[in-house]
């Protein structure tokens, strides 16, 4: 068993954990409380009582990064596939760190040097995988839907690490950890996110977890860069920075995901700077005690200048560090608690 972290939290306008037996004086993870879905594929897939239970958890999680043998024997004895046809640096190493914490038996596989590189299908390599009983897949697919996709030809338990465009869930639930330890709260938050929002699979996770806790969401880029369905979304638009950053609290910058772009959406990197990137001159309007969040990989000089990235203000690798215990929460939630 885990012993949990000391159990202080902040008051706020919305329930801030998910209360039950994770908290308080018990071990965190005495009280087993499994997620309702088999899979985790989209931030749709779990209650704001879910939410909260997972980043609840990922406290408890981070301790044992703190221990000398930092090993937990949680999920020995079940296997995870880690299947990465998209390149990755931070989702990828912290799945691997979070399963190999808890003792799961661990396997990587990438489109190259996989049958992928033959032309094998995505459906045929899934069911490929399953004939030799993993417990559950890790997948990262440039396509839309492939999580969707796996989990329906599985019996192993799926997580989405990203598809296309559309979500990538535990990111969000990674930034909503960092955001909750920095701020105390979610409700009245006003949360702005400036970048390429069109291609961003970070956004729709977010925004879809940060109103689902009662944060304000801003979202702010090129027109053409913008979703159509942002109201629908309960989001605020805007294409003006200054109004985006004035009186936030959390200023999550985009990726520019050139590699997704077919066409021009902007005349150059140079003028993109300019007008939507992150200066310190630009932070000046926002709240105090303003937080710089990026998901990854970072566009230095494009979305984010470094004075920011490396200021005063940027939880940018705090953002990494916790992703490991985001990760290592739903897996045990997945996986674990369902079956203690
Ligand atoms: N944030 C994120 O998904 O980063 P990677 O592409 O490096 O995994």
């Amino acid at each position: 068993m885990l012993p949990t972290t000391d159990g202080a939290r902040h008051d706020a306008d919305v329930p801030l954990s998910a209360g039950g037996g994770l908290r308080g004086a018990s071990p965190a993870l005495e009280t087993p409380a499994g997620l309702r879905a088999k899979d985790l594929l989209s931030i749709d897939d779990l209650s704001p009582d879910e939410i909260l239970l997972i980043l609840d958890t990922a406290e408890a999680m981070k301790e044992v990064g703190t221990r000398t043998i930092k090993k937990v024997p949680t999920l020995r004895g079940k296997t995870v596939v880690n299947l990465f046809f998209e390149a990755s640096t931070r989702t990828r190493t912290s799945f691997e760190i979070a399963e190999k914490r808890l003792s799961a038996d661990t396997l990587n596989v990438s489109a190259a040097g996989s049958s992928v590189a033959k032309g094998e299908s995505l459906a045929d390599t899934v069911l490929n995988l399953e004939a030799m009983a993993p417990d559950m897949v890790v997948v990262r697919h440039a396509s839309a839907g492939a999580g969707h996709l796996a989990a329906r030809l599985c019996r192993a338990r799926v997580i989405n690490a990203g598809d296309g465009m559309h979500e990538h869930p535990t990111q969000a639930l990674l930034d909503a950890l960092t955001i909750r330890e920095r701020k105390g709260r979610f409700g009245g938050l006003k949360v702005s996110i400036i970048g390429d929002l069109l291609h961003s699979r970070v956004l729709r996770s977010n925004v879809l977890l940060l109103r689902a806790l009662g944060a304000e969401v801003c979202a702010c880029g090129p027109a053409t860069l913008m979703l159509s369905d942002m109201a629908r979304l309960g989001v605020r638009a805007t294409t003006s920075v200054d109004e985006a950053v004035e009186d936030a609290d959390v200023i999550m910058l985009l990726r520019i995901q050139l590699e997704r772009m077919r066409g021009y959406f902007f005349p150059s990197l140079r003028e993109y700077f300019q007008i939507f990137g992150m200066t310190a001159e630009r932070l000046r309007g926002a709240k105090p005690d303003v937080i710089i969040m990026h998901p990854g990989p970072m566009n230095r000089g494009v979305e984010i200048a470094s004075e920011v990235a490396d200021g005063p203000y940027s939880v940018i690798l705090e953002q990494v560090a916790n992703g490991v215990a985001v990760r290592m929460a739903v897996l045990y939630l997945l996986a674990g608690a369902q079956e203690d």
